[in-house]
């Protein structure tokens, strides 16, 4: 088999010759549309004469090129893979390239597809030499022009990037629409939409009193469901106009949702592209949660316009200059919005959930990786959301003033640019003076540094010290660890609950530093980690009674929670050694006693009081553990649920009714808070009712939040209840394809040992569609992400069903199902049976004829 080859930043250059302006026209034909592409290109003062000109171009039906107006042959150029080459060329020409695209048979969704009969692009990272040759990397700015010309009744609606500079009519029902982009772009940040499409109207007026046009266009008949994502796009504008001082710069913004999508969305300049789940909702179809990541994806396409597209990248080795920065500035646009307590909190989970776990396993790579084979595979929460906390990082090292000097300068010196991870960690340090000298490791390393904190405490002197250690466990690239510079906030407590030290910030940049606090006058209990201001491991022998007090006292939400966890954590591990040792299972009454007081305590913030009550995920501790035995931790994780629901049961019952609130649905914080808290008492009282209460909701409930979490509480009891609810949902829900998309997902979660059965039934409804991503991952994705005890079956059943779906798959779209392989990546530390189970289908992966170039990069990573 011909290998796929990596590419190397070490081997960076930047292209001999420039596209300056392009002008395309598209004949829309579903199966034959024509791309005429006319790229004004010069070569670079310092490019040498007879210099190569290299486009990129995949699978592409050339059908005339022509130099100055001139046709080439075919022995003026070379086409070897994905690269053109064209010698011989003038310092100043005129490139014209017609090719033909097969839209409706593009299955990928990258490049130009099809979806729901309307014309999409996904052009990032190498979409768009799908569409035609081009210098297609993010460090060739060019002008674009853009003609469509398709069917009036087919395509009234006709979309690309910037202004309407024109529009008309021609024969044979035709019609035409031709858009300029003023602003100099990378080929990445095209986009065209054609189709049929409703539209929702609104305007916005920036602060230096420029209107601004806002389109969001919808599949007919669903405008209704667009207006929270309308006013998440006001509030975004707003809100990155007053913290960041940037205003939008084109007199239109256009949002489009599409049902077929590769990921949530896409930031192509003024014409935003959108997973219709991340647009798309109302009390009804969407649940709490929908409507916040609506707010959050909605801010983040939005803030791209700055962090990515004003400012690019010069090589996607540098994706997270763009990412990194965006996830960081939605994430704390969704906390001014929602709770910023909670919303850490939930960012924290996800974060040690997945990118903890992908950082110690075979994909662990730097937030600026070294090398990819296929670089849609590098889209990952390393790069999103470690990338985010090196951002937040530097923005609690600087404080909020300097932060935003620094942010000010990278966007000024940078503006119109394609630059580097470096650059902006230069602006951090120029604009503040700060050494950022050994925070630049973050970028260089992978792994996730473990931290050791050990306290001593001196009557005498009255003092208080720290000593910390740090070192990053080996990670696959077998690279050296140097220290990174860590910052860790830190508070005392007295052992009344009292705080004796705010919240002080302390920076680690050495393998190992003692800091002492004075005038301590006794001993205290240490409050760690404050807001979890650094992407670490972190130890410290806490005693029980500490982290009883932590949960009771500390004014730091995060750190609150963080004890309840940990003692969450003992417990989990004290059972599942039990189990192991076939020894009965117990739960310390201490533990039970400081749940209980949580649930008869009276918190302004319910959500708070809910996220207090909740266990770690399963998936956590699947991470947390070296080397896990699934059986025990099972066995362990429900018996701890059931201690809790039982001796907390007369509490969790008052909440649930205290919570419980009557009247329309309203989508605001403390009505989310209240569903959160009183679907967190649900979960556990339903372990003990056979699932009555749970019944009852699902059948009174007038909103998706509330009807989803009845079903979650019993969807894995074997019951006939707990089947005709599903089937009541499915009946009710069939012509609501989003709506649909749970309820899959929530079929595949069940754990029960005929849910593979269940699945095999599923995939021929007439509701799923393999070819669609978001059903995709409903039920393949739920089934091997989220039923654990299922997909890691002893018998191998699971294994075997995902490498089957993931081969299939591959053939239709190769982004996905390399996707799909991640479930497996944590096989090295299960069990000899499960690892050789595993094995079998990786390797049965691996030897398949035609494996894409994406499968075949994560499967010998996880192979290797
Ligand atoms: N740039 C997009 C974002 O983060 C990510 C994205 C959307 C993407 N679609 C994609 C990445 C397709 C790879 C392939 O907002
Ligand atoms: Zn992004």
């Amino acid at each position: 088999m011909n290998k796929p080859q990596a590419k190397y930043l070490k081997d960076y250059k930047a292209p001999d010759y420039r596209i300056e302006s392009t002008d395309l026209t598209f004949m829309l034909v579903p199966d034959a549309t024509m791309v005429t592409n006319i790229m004004h290109i010069v070569a670079k003062p310092e490019t040498v004469s007879e210099a190569p000109l290299i486009l990129y171009g995949t699978d592409l039906n050339l059908v005339s090129l022509k130099l100055d107006g001139v046709e080439l042959s075919t022995a003026d150029y070379v086409i070897d893979g994905e690269e053109l080459k064209i010698t011989k060329l003038p310092s100043d020409f005129m490139l014209q390239v017609v090719t033909k695209v097969n839209a409706a048979a593009n299955t990928s969704l990258n490049g130009l597809y099809v979806s729901s009969g309307n014309f999409c692009t996904q052009c990032e990272p190498h979409g768009f030499r799908a569409i035609t040759y081009f210098i297609d990397r993010p460090d060739n700015l060019s002008t674009f022009t853009t003609t469509i010309i398709g069917d009036k009744t087919d395509y009234p609606v006709l979309l690309s990037n910037g202004n309407l500079i024109d529009s008309g009519e021609s024969d044979n029902g035709q019609h035409w629409a031709k858009w300029q982009d003023p602003f100099l772009k990378p080929s990445y940040l095209f986009a065209l939409v054609a189709g049929k499409l409703d539209l929702l109207e609104d305007e916005f007026i920036t602060m230096s009193d420029r209107k601004v046009t806002l389109h969001l266009y919808v599949d007919p008949g669903e405008v209704d469901k667009a207006k929270h994502a309308m006013e998440s796009l006001k509030h975004a504008m707003r809100w990155d106009e007053e913290k960041y001082g940037r205003e939008y710069d084109l007199d239109i913004f256009m949002i489009v949702a599409v049902r077929d999508f590769n990921m949530g969305a896409m930031e192509n300049k003024g014409l935003n592209v959108f997973n219709s789940a991340y647009i798309l909702a109302n009390g009804e179809t969407a649940t709490d949660l929908d409507f916040e990541l609506i707010l959050r994806v909605v801010g983040h396409e939005y803030f791209h316009n700055w962090s990515g597209n004003r400012v690019t990248c010069r090589d996607w080795f540098q994706l997270s200059l763009k990412e990194g920065l965006t996830v960081f500035r939605d994430q704390t646009f969704t906390e001014d919005f929602t709770s910023p307590a909670i919303k850490r909190i939930d960012d924290v989970n996800l974060l040690r959930t997945h990118q903890f776990a992908e950082d110690s396993g075979p994909m662990a790579h730097p937030v600026l990786p070294k090398s990819y084979i296929e670089m849609n595979n590098f889209y990952t929460v390393t790069i999103y959301e470690k990338g985010a906390e090196l951002i937040r990082m530097m923005h609690t090292l600087l404080g909020d003033e300097l932060y935003r000097k620094a942010t000010d300068l990278y966007f000024a010196r940078n503006d119109g640019e394609a630059v580097t991870i470096e650059d902006f960690v230069k602006a951090m340090e120029d604009a503040s003076g700060k050494d950022l000298r050994h925070f630049r490791r973050w970028y260089d390393q992978a792994g996730t540094p473990q931290v050791t904190v050990v306290s001593e405490y001196d009557a005498g002197k009255k003092t208080f010290s720290l000593n910390i250690q740090q070192y990053t466990p080996e990670t696959p690239d077998k690279l050296e660890k140097l220290p990174l510079h860590i910052p860790i906030a830190v508070g005392l407590l007295n052992n009344n609950g009292a705080e004796i030290l705010p919240t002080t910030v302390l920076e680690i940049t050495e393998a190992e530093q003692t800091f002492t606090f004075d005038n301590i006058k006794e001993k205290p209990v240490l409050s760690l980690l404050r807001g979890f201001t650094a992407p670490i491991k972190l130890s410290y022998a806490y005693q029980d009674s500490d982290l009883a007090l932590l949960l009771a006292h500390d004014t730091d939400t995060f750190a609150r929670y963080e004890a309840a966890q940990q003692l969450a954590h003992r417990q989990l591990d004290k059972l599942v050694q039990a189990y192991q040792e076939n020894k009965t299972l117990e739960v310390d009454k201490s533990y039970l006693l400081a749940l209980l007081q949580v649930a008869q305590t009276k918190f302004s913030d319910k959500a708070f009081q809910g996220l207090l009550l909740s266990l770690p995920g399963e998936k956590l501790l699947l991470e947390r553990a070296q080397q896990p035995d699934l059986d025990a931790m099972h066995a362990a994780y429900q018996f701890l649920r059931r201690s809790i629901a039982e001796y907390l049961q007369d509490d969790l019952l008052t909440l649930y009714k205290k919570n419980k609130i009557s009247g329309a649905y309203e989508n605001n914080q403390e009505a989310n808070a209240k569903r959160r808290l009183k679907n967190t008492a649900l979960g556990y009282l339903s372990l003990l009712d056979d699932g009555k209460l749970a019944i009852e909701q699902y059948q009174t409930a007038n909103n998706m939040t509330d009807s989803m979490a009845a079903l979650h509480a019993i969807n894995h009891h074997n019951t006939s209840a707990r089947d005709e609810a599903m089937a009541n949902f499915k009946e009710r829900w069939a012509a609501e394809p989003l709506v649909m998309d749970k309820w899959f997902a929530l079929q595949a979660s069940a754990n029960s040992d005929k849910v593979l059965k269940r699945i095999a039934i599923l995939q021929e409804d007439p509701l799923f569609n393999i070819k669609n991503p978001n059903s995709a991952r409903s039920l393949i994705g739920s089934f091997a992400g989220n039923n654990l005890a299922q997909f890691h079956a002893a018998n191998g059943n699971g294994y075997r069903f995902l490498a089957e779906q993931i081969l299939r798959l591959d053939k239709i779209n190769p982004q996905i199902a390399a996707r799909m392989l991640m479930p497996f990546a944590p096989w090295r530390k299960l069990d000899d049976n499960r690892q050789k189970l595993i094995a079998e289908q990786l390797e049965r992966i691996a030897e398949t004829e035609g494996l894409s170039a994406d499968s075949f990069e994560v499967v010998s990573k996880l192979r290797a």
